[in-house]
């Protein structure tokens, strides 16, 4: 969540290894941006995500977030595209690579997320998508998605939205029982979830709801009540999370306090198979751990460039980057952050530059929770021996994968693993013998 890993100091241009900017400038990997909204009009319990309530703020206001985006965009735009910055436009303009205001790479996703995105004026969201647009492009197809609490949204905000370019809503519903609502500190009445559903699909948005399992107090009728009223909204897609207690929470000081018992693992395990079941029978597929969708084309673009390492820039306060291999985050505070940026400086904290096994750990890391899985291939030999007890356990299926070449002639094979629903639940253990 929003614990910041240990990294080196961040150059305060900005700058990236040159070898990583070619890599990035020349790849055929996709482009996304995070857009962060760090405010809530309320802290949940449960949340340790980089968010401030309106006392929190130190002089900083809800109305200088569009600006310090834009700030942020274009200097991202420099770090990227500056030819002082690293690469060789002329060298790589001869190998056939269009740099700069030929930019070959648009955006394939955007996410506005929190916090509360659906906070922000839609006219405020507005200028940072057409900002984005205007500095990088945005694919036809591009996925811009926003994070709305079911009570922030009415019909006009969401018309406005969608004439700004969002095309895809996700509204935290996480429960639909009032007990678990207020246990989780969530204010929102349950009944909005439904308003806020309806509106979204009539503006002709694309829906998801986020759920949570195993807050103390839930029990498996519980969830079971949350999971039938989360597929009776007819969204194209769905995310639940099993609740983490985040060290620094309230609910983890209600929990040492011994105001409420931890949430049980087998609890929400059983949740989870509950789940797993409901949605495959109503006709979702899961395509990543905690993400399900109606069909492939529903399935958030965003998302899934996360777990299959793609290139993002996250823009805003405490936002996390990723850009070939150097990974590094912002400062927290919205105040710190906005005014390295009225300074022309870096907005970020601290960075990684990966090293080829970390991306190895990494890769197999995150691709393994997705439904295309890992090939064989990728996979060191010195783990094929774990790849098949893991597979002889129950917990990987293996599939074969046959592919024409592209002259149409030469058949490649290959082996792919996937999770089954077992190792979905024990995903952490399958990872970890895989990399020792
Ligand atoms: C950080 S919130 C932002 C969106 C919006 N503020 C909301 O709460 O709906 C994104 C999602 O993260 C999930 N989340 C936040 N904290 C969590 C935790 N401690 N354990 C599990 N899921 C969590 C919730 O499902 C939430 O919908
Ligand atoms: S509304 Fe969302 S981001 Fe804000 S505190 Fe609650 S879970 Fe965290």
């Amino acid at each position: 969540m929003s614990k910041q890993p240990i990294g080196d100091p961040a150059p305060i241009d900005g700058s990236i290894p040159s070898e990583s900017l070619r890599m990035f400038t020349t790849s055929e990997r996709g482009f996304s941006a995070y857009v962060h909204v760090p405010f809530c009009t309320v802290r949940c319990g449960y949340c340790d995500f980089n968010t401030y309530t309106a006392t929190e703020l130190r002089g900083f206001s809800r109305t200088d977030w569009a600006g310090a985006i834009i700030k942020e965009i274009e200097f991202s735009n420099e770090v990227l595209f500056s030819t002082q910055n690293g690469f060789d436009a002329d060298e790589l303009s001869k190998s056939g690579t269009d740099v700069g205001n030929e930019w070959q790479h648009p955006l394939q996703s955007v996410f506005f997320g929190g916090g509360t995105p659906s906070l922000i004026p839609a006219a405020d969201i507005a200028k940072v998508i057409s900002t984005l647009a205007r500095t990088f492009g945005l694919e036809p197809e591009a996925e811009v998605t926003l994070e709305a609490n079911p009570d922030t949204v009415s019909a006009e905000y969401l018309q406005t939205l969608v004439t700004a370019g969002v095309n895809r809503i996700s509204i935290g519903m996480q429960s639909a029982v009032p007990h678990v609502l207020a246990t989780l500190d969530r204010t929102h009445n349950p009944e909005n979830v439904r308003i806020a559903v309806d509106l979204a699909k009539a503006t002709g948005l694309e829906t998801s709801v986020d759920l949570i399992y195993g807050a103390p107090g839930e029990s498996l009728g519980d969830w079971k009540q949350t999971v039938q009223e989360a597929i009776a909204l007819e969204t194209n897609h769905i995310s639940a999370y099993a609740l983490i207690v985040e060290e620094g929470t309230k609910l983890h000081r209600q929990i040492r306090r011994g105001e409420f018992q931890p949430p049980s693992d087998d609890l929400q395990a059983e949740m989870y198979e509950y789940l797993d079941a409901e949605l495959t029978q109503a006709g979702f597929s899961w395509y990543e751990i905690s993400n399900w969708a109606k069909t492939p084309k529903h399935r958030s673009k965003h998302n899934i460039a996360y777990w299959q390492g793609d290139d993002w820039w996250g823009y805003g306060p405490g936002a996390h980057s990723h850009i070939a291999g150097v990974r590094w985050w912002n400062v927290k505070h919205p105040a710190a952050w906005s005014e390295r940026l009225s300074n022309n400086l870096s907005p970020a904290l601290q960075r990684e530059v990966l090293s080829e096994e970390q991306i190895y750990e990494e890769g197999l890391l995150l691709r393994s929770r997705l439904i295309d899985g890992l090939e064989l291939a990728d996979i060191k030999p010195e783990a094929h021996p774990a790849v098949s007890e893991l597979v002889s356990e129950g917990l990987l299926t293996k599939e074969i994968i046959s592919e024409k070449a592209q002259t149409g002639e030469k058949e490649t094979t290959g082996e792919r693993l996937v999770l089954t629903l077992t190792g979905r639940l024990l995903a952490d253990t399958v990872i970890l013998r895989l990399l020792t």
